[in-house]
């Protein structure tokens, strides 16, 4: 277990419920503890309808109307901020499974990122301009000006997902959380985008929560994986002893019931990337 120090954020007995498509309410995160430390790339995996989602949402006040959310404590870089939620944001930022649905298609990719960068880093629109070009640079897009001036559907779902990640960027997050970032992707842009995560949380400091039904890219990118279960976590700790030692049945279960793991080397990160913007639906 992780001392204080290198704990990012700790969360204690989240629960969720919603409304229930048929009257009275729904359970969706139950008792629901954990720790993310800090600096580590942290996996959540569970069958369709374990929370997943629902636990990212929770963590950036993004649940659906109606939701009711409560938790003993919210510990944020060792300070207790219980008292604090919901008025105050933790410092993250989320990146969903499919840029299409989160950029406005009436609105070039510039003006998604200057938006952010004005509002979060609090500058006017010509320094948000060089901030947004600068966050396109560091997602490895070669040519930033071009992309500022797209519109999200003339971008190829590999380019738009770097956008969408250098978006996230501009909120200057300190846990990126990412649902299920790659599935909408072929196989080759999911490795590049899987490796460029991998390489801003180095590069930033970054620590990441990453939402994947795929214990392959568990293995290959996060240090520590979190197991859940009809809303709850059922086991955690690093993907090493996790995946070597499963300890509950139904991480059994997950792991015995994947592909054997390909005999392929880890994702590295590609400073260049090989696909170019606006070209084919990769
Ligand atoms: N808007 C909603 N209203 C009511 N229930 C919902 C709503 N959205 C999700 N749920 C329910 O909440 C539970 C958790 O859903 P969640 O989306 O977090 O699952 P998930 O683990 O992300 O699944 P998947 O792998 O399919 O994305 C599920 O039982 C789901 O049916
Ligand atoms: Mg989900």
């Amino acid at each position: 277990m992780a001392t204080r120090a290198d704990v990012l954020l700790e969360v204690d007995a989240l629960t969720v419920d919603l409304p229930g498509r048929t009257g009275g309410r729904v359970r969706v995160l139950e008792d629901v503890t954990f720790q993310v430390p800090r600096g580590r790339v942290v996996g959540i995996v569970g069958e369709s309808g374990s929370g997943k989602t629902m636990l990212l949402r929770s963590l950036l006040d993004l649940l659906p109307d109606g939701a009711r959310r409560s938790w003993d404590r919210v510990v944020l870089d060792g300070a207790d901020i219980t008292s604090e939620l919901p008025g105050r944001r933790l410092p993250a930022a989320m990146v969903f499974q499919d840029p299409m649905t989160s950029f406005n298609p009436l609105v070039r990719i510039g003006g998604h990122l200057t938006e952010v960068a004005q509002r979060f880093q609090k500058v006017g629109r010509r320094e948000a301009t060089a901030l947004a070009r600068e966050a396109l640079v560091a997602v490895r897009i070669p040519d930033p000006d071009r992309v500022l001036s797209r519109y999200p559907h003339e971008l190829s779902g590999g380019m738009r997902q770097r956008a969408m990640i250098a978006m996230a960027l501009l909120a200057q997050p300190e846990l990126l959380l990412a649902d299920e970032p790659t599935t909408a992707l072929d196989a080759t842009i999911q490795a590049q985008i899987l490796a460029l995560l991998r390489a801003l949380q180095a590069e930033r400091a970054l620590t990441v929560l990453i939402v994947t039904h795929d214990l392959g890219v568990v293995a290959a990118v996060c240090d520590d994986v979190l197991v859940m279960k009809d809303g709850r976590i059922v086991e955690t700790g690093p993907v090493d002893r996790v995946f070597a030692e499963p300890q509950h049945p139904y991480t059994k279960t997950l792991l015995a019931a994947a592909p054997a793991a390909p005999d392929e080397p880890e994702p590295q990160p590609s400073p260049e990337p090989r696909e170019t913007p606006g070209e084919g639906n990769a």
